[in-house]
């Protein structure tokens, strides 16, 4: 006791009273920017975490969402927008039905490409709505938030933050067009960081390095197509030029779902937080889960879900994959709202939804089918399941094969394979013990660190609104121009110099030589003479 109060009882109490004061007035007000979609369940997470701890949260949304729903942590205003909750839900399942059909490259892409705008344009829709929406506004002014957190990638919450002259902390596996590289001014060489979506790893032969320049070049227009719209809003909006670029460089801090036992090695500014395996906090696994791992007997269960999107696949795949799915022992526990196929085997249970981190958690779990989505990925990491993977589309592909290049997993792709494929690779990573080994590492390597994701996130949120922002880390990359950056003034100088510094040496030789060359003219001249 002596050594935790070595100070007088009176002197005690006045610091537990300082302190208890002092812990009240942490207490900060923060504003979040709907993130709806898979990141939103971390968010959620995270701001549970900020509550408990004494924090006023406003979450900001609009009327019409797929997963943000009201909750006791914080408080939820809405504003309305013109399409309907079947309307939203509709287009996105058109979305990710559209990775089933079948079709030439370009037709899928160009599919994919019409299905994307039907999404960005509702995006921002509901961002139009908001900044258009006055009152929101004006309470959105009148509250004094310490910092707005907010996913990047539709960039409202940048706007508004710029609007209200608060700090913000952003969220985010990435961005569209490698904007993010740009806006936190973080090198990003291309010899050794592959780009989304093109399937490379870090080590590249000349071909692969060739794809990674020429998917930035064409970055250049695809980030035009998706940000303009933005600029436009955000310029009308502040009422001054801005562009989308500009506004993403004020933010304080980035809190990305990055770490480097799944992503390559890279750098990272100051600013730049690598948060992967944030969605991995246990819960305890509900009872009638329980009951059916506890029934699976010796052979365990397989966990099954292409993620909370995918409601429906076309039904002569889902037979296919029900086929597979009733060749292996285990029993299969299959995330699936779509009609049930004929053949479903006794072995596969459907559920309309299920805990799957606390699932993964579990060790009688043998194997993980999931569509590769960054969240699923870590679960497995996590929790060291081995992963079969089915991915879909966007940063799908590329966790997909950095799952496989570790020898973690087994990629299929979704519209090609076999029943006996699925069947081939869900039967491997089960009974092939190299598979558990390597996921069992990479869950070793992952799960040693000085502080849990989540707990690294509510800091740097508390950072943020205690200390205004982070203008300390902010690089002075931020304040050059293209040509300053690239030291290219500094470069043109030095090499005028030696320019110069050759021509008067060129000019000092000819001079001597013309002298020299003369005097030997004048001498052999007069020595011609004398003869
Ligand atoms: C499952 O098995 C464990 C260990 O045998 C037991 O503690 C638990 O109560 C069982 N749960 C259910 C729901 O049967």
């Amino acid at each position: 006791m002596a050594l935790v109060f070595p100070f007088h009882p009176r002197v005690t109490v006045t610091l537990l009273v300082l302190l208890s004061v002092l812990s009240l007035a942490a207490g900060g007000k923060l504003l979040v920017v709907s993130v709806d979609g898979s990141p939103w369940f971390s968010t959620q997470e995270l701001l549970g975490i900020l509550r408990r701890k004494g924090h006023e949260i406003v979450v900001v949304a609009p009327e019409v969402t797929l997963h943000l729903k009201p909750s006791e942590n914080f408080a939820l205003k809405t504003y309305p927008v013109p399409f309907t909750q079947d309307e939203m839900d509709g287009n996105a399942r058109a979305f990710f039905k559209d990775a089933f059909e079948e079709g030439s490259f370009l037709e899928r892409f160009f599919r994919l490409q019409e299905k994307l705008k039907i999404l960005t344009e509702s995006a921002f829709i509901t961002c139009e709505q908001l900044l258009n929406n006055k009152e929101i506004i004006r309470y959105l002014e009148e509250s004094k938030f310490d910092a707005l957190f907010t996913d990047p990638v539709f960039p409202c919450g940048a706007i508004l933050a710029e609007h209200l002259s608060i700090p913000s902390v952003y969220f985010a596996r990435g961005m569209p067009c490698g904007l993010d590289s740009e806006a936190t001014q973080c090198p990003s060489p291309p010899s050794y960081i592959p780009r989304p979506f093109t399937g490379n790893a870090d080590r590249m032969n000349f071909l692969q390095r060739a794809k990674n320049i020429l998917v930035d070049a064409s970055n250049l227009f695809l980030c035009n197509f998706f940000f303009q719209p933005y600029e436009k809003l955000a310029s009308e909006f502040l009422q001054r030029d801005v562009t989308v670029l500009e506004l993403l460089r004020k933010a304080s801090v980035w809190l990305l779902r990055y770490e480097f036992v799944l992503d390559y090695p890279r750098p990272m500014m100051p600013n730049m937080i690598a948060l992967g395996g944030i969605n991995c906090a246990h819960k305890q696994l509900p009872q009638e889960f329980e009951a059916i791992v506890n029934a699976s007997g010796e052979h365990g269960i397989v966990v099954f879900s292409l993620g909370s999107m995918v409601s429906e696949i076309p039904m002569k795949k889902a037979m296919e994959i029900a086929d597979a799915l009733g060749s292996v022992p285990q029993t299969v526990l299959w995330r699936y709202t779509g009609e049930v196929p004929p053949n479903l085997p006794k072995n596969v249970k459907l559920v309309k939804w299920l805990p799957q981190n606390d699932l993964l958690a579990h060790p009688k779990t043998r194997a993980f089918i999931t569509h590769g989505g960054s969240h699923g990925v870590y679960e497995g990491i996590c929790n060291a399941v081995p992963m079969v993977i089915m991915p879909l589309f966007g940063d799908q592909m590329d966790n997909a094969k950095r799952v496989e290049s570790r020898g973690a997993g087994l990629t299929l792709n979704i519209l090609e394979m076999t029943s006996k494929d699925i069947s081939d690779a869900l039967k491997a990573v089960i009974n092939d013990k190299k598979y558990k080994e390597n996921i069992q590492r990479l869950s070793d390597l992952h799960l040693d660190r000085p502080i849990h994701p989540l707990d690294l996130a509510v800091h740097w949120v508390e950072f943020v609104m205690r200390h205004k922002g982070a203008p300390h880390l902010r690089p002075a990359a931020h304040d050059l121009n293209w040509i300053q950056y690239h030291s290219l003034d500094v470069i043109a100088f030095l090499l005028a110099v030696v320019l110069l510094f050759l021509f008067i040496s060129l000019k000092c030789c000819m001079f001597c030589c013309r002298r020299c060359c003369s005097k030997k003219g004048r001498k052999s001249k007069s020595k011609s003479k004398t003869h």
